[in-house]
């Protein structure tokens, strides 16, 4: 006999690009200090968290992808990093991970947007929502930064200053919306070997320059200078993963050309993100840039946008 299943929550979660990643020497514990500027997009996921009760509904996730989007190589099993964000959750609240999950993405998979970090930030809040748990965002925000690095920013949103591994935050004004081309790459890049490929070039005698100071990017921010910033975007793992993947020179130069301001590779790549001068000449520069095939994909964002957040359900009993 089927029990019966609550309505789900859903919640919506941002990309995140990083304006400014500078990356610190290799850690004792296997990571990197960095100090960098988060930006979250209007490219995001839906995560929803149902009840799941034996014999209804298995415990687990299922993926699926928007228009375009690639879903293969996301795991669909306990391996995923939103169950492991629920299980975190519910081990704190002394309670079963008796959910099913479902993931519905826009973003790039393993394309340098913090995909996955995203889907985890909107597990975490869905089943918050859904267990009525009462922990307040820090506290969710205080597992999140447990289970991955980049998932306390997808919970936070808008844009934000991030040190230690890019978990600690404190909120960055900006001033007005600013208008984005992401080209998306056919094949992803995995974020330890761009930092092991970062490391390796770093001990070469003729290691790639660093990023500057962030905080003319900040003040360009304040100002919200499209023109300002566009001078300052900067990335040190941009040099990795245009070793590991030379092809993406040409992307960033395809988008210069089509008219951007400038380009810079998000994260640990190889997604490319291109600020441009406004929304129509994104548009535009969104065309050209599709046209030049250098990427598999071209996307139109804009940012800051919110972080996660409830959209439809909120728990039942
Ligand atoms: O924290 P998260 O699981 O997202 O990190 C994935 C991997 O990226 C880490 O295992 C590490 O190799 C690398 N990383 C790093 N320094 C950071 C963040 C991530 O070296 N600050």
């Amino acid at each position: 006999m089927l029990s019966a299943v609550g309505p789900p929550v859903t919640v919506r979660v941002p990309a995140k690009i990083n304006l400014h990643l500078a990356v610190g020497d290799l850690r004792d514990d296997g990571y990197h200090d960095l100090v960098t500027v988060f930006q979250a997009l209007s490219i995001a996921d839906e995560v929803s968290v149902t009840r799941a009760v034996r014999d209804a509904i298995e415990p687990g996730v299922t993926v699926s992808g928007a228009d375009g989007v690639d879903v293969s190589e996301v795991p669909d099993d306990t391996t995923n990093l939103a169950w492991r964000a629920v299980e975190a959750l519910a081990r704190r609240a002394d309670r079963q991970p008796d959910v099913r999950i479902g993931l519905h993405k826009a973003i790039p998979v393993a394309g340098g947007m913090a995909g996955g970090s995203a889907d985890a930030a909107g597990a975490l809040l869905a089943a918050a929502s859904l267990w009525r748990l009462d922990m307040g965002r820090e506290g969710l925000m205080e597992i999140a930064a447990e289970v991955g690095s980049d998932v306390a920013f997808a919970l936070h949103g808008g844009t934000a200053l991030g040190t230690g591994r890019g978990e600690r935050l404190v909120p960055v004004l900006s001033r007005h919306t600013f208008h984005w081309v992401v080209a998306v790459a056919d094949h992803g890049l995995s974020t330890p070997t761009v930092f092991g490929e970062l490391d390796r070039l770093r001990a070469r005698p003729e290691a790639p320059r660093r990023v500057g100071d962030v905080e003319p990017v900040l003040e360009a921010l304040a100002s919200g200078e499209a023109r300002s910033l566009a001078l300052l975007l900067g990335n040190d793992l941009q040099a990795a993963a245009v070793s590991l993947d030379p092809g993406l020179r040409r992307t960033l130069r395809g988008g210069v050309d089509a008219g951007a301001l400038a380009g810079v590779v998000s994260g640990s790549g190889p997604t490319c993100v291109f600020l441009c001068d406004g929304h129509d000449a994104a548009v535009r520069v969104a065309a050209e840039l599709a046209g030049a095939g250098v990427c598999r994909t071209v996307r139109v964002a804009h940012g800051p946008v919110p972080g996660a957040r409830v959209v439809d359900g909120d728990g039942g009993s």
